[in-house]
């Protein structure tokens, strides 16, 4: 996006990331001047969209939440997800952190190669049982986008003095229907505690949304660290693809086929006609010109023809 605004001083077409709880969906957007920040030198437009959201999430929940230190050990869930990446990236800029990741199979070769120190494979194996034989401990924190009987297992991992952290439901989600059994099944299970056992067992749980952080403070001093860390190179958002505007059934379709390693992108610019597949009546309408243009034009030469024999 390019700021277009008097009231900030930056000149007209700077390069900003622009944020908004919603509404960004579209090419023109009006957010107030303190959510626009200068995109760094070198950073590509796809990957200022893909830091914010994604980043500070991670980074609240790890540095301002969790307080993580070196030596410590994270169960990143949804790990080959853009929040599992970013958490991932900024795991790693702390000594000594040891990382149990959970993700398809098929994405493993891509998060050990991104630091996840455990991939594992929660479709085919019980991810509490895999962690149990590498660290009968357990973990010192757990980031649970999941809810419902995940949440449970997470806070049954954690080590005294640990914290779960719950940011998400997304078991409620299970195809691309609404599944009300899903939801109810999650609700069922969800973890239910009083504060007198939050004692006994010396565990901490906790909740986040970036979308209820309301100190633009903290806001933009967090926004600012991971711009430094970028420019740094310890942190770069990893891109699975860009869709433009009029393809957004695709990339809503990539997401819920769960295909995507990292970050989709929408692109606001329409797709270039050359770019575009041609639709059937498209293609049969084109050759009918075709075919059209090129009689004509030997029926003007024909006629050129016979004129010159005049
Ligand atoms: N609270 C906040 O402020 C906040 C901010 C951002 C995101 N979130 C939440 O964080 C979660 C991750 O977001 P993201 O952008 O990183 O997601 P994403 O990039 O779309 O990653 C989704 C991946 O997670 C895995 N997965 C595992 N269990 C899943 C399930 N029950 N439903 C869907 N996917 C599942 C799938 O990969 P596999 O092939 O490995 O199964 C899927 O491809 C979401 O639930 C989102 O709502 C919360």
């Amino acid at each position: 996006m390019r700021r277009d605004t008097i009231a900030t001083g930056f000149p007209v077409g700077d390069r900003v990331i622009a944020m908004n709880r919603h509404g960004m969906w579209q090419e023109l957007a009006v957010v107030p001047a303190n959510r626009t920040f200068p995109i760094p030198d070198g950073m590509s437009f796809e990957e200022a969209a893909a830091l914010p959201i994604n980043y500070m999430t991670a980074y609240m929940m790890l540095f301002e939440m969790a307080n993580l230190r070196p030596g410590k050990s994270v169960l990143i869930h949804m790990a080959a997800g853009g929040v599992g990446i970013a958490a991932t990236q900024l795991c790693q800029t702390v000594k000594d952190v040891t990382i149990f990741g959970t993700a398809s199979a098929s994405k493993h070769e891509t998060i050990s190669q991104g630091g996840v120190t455990h991939p594992i494979d929660y479709r085919t194996k019980d991810y509490v049982t895999e962690i149990r034989k590498i660290s009968p401990k357990g973990v010192d924190i757990v980031l649970d986008p999941l809810g419902g009987s995940d949440t449970q297992k997470g806070f049954g991992l954690l080590k005294p003095l640990g914290m779960l952290i719950v940011f998400g439901a997304a078991n409620c989600v299970t195809g691309q229907k609404k599944n009300l059994l899903a939801m109810a099944k999650t609700w069922y299970n969800q973890l239910t505690l009083n504060t007198l056992k939050l004692m006994q067992t010396n565990k901490a749980i906790s909740g986040f949304h970036l979308g209820y952080i309301r100190d633009e403070e903290l806001f933009e001093g967090t926004l600012v660290k991971l711009l430094e860390l970028y420019q740094q190179g310890k942190i770069k958002p990893h891109i699975d693809s860009s869709y433009h505007f009029e393809e957004v059934a695709d990339a809503m379709k990539r997401m819920h086929d769960r295909q995507n390693i990292g970050k989709v992108i929408l692109l606001p610019e329409p797709k270039k006609s050359e770019e575009k597949p041609e639709s059937k009546a498209e293609a049969a309408e084109n050759v009918e010109k075709a075919e059209a243009a090129v009689s004509e034009k030997k029926e003007d030469a024909a006629e050129e023809v016979e004129a010159g024999k005049d």
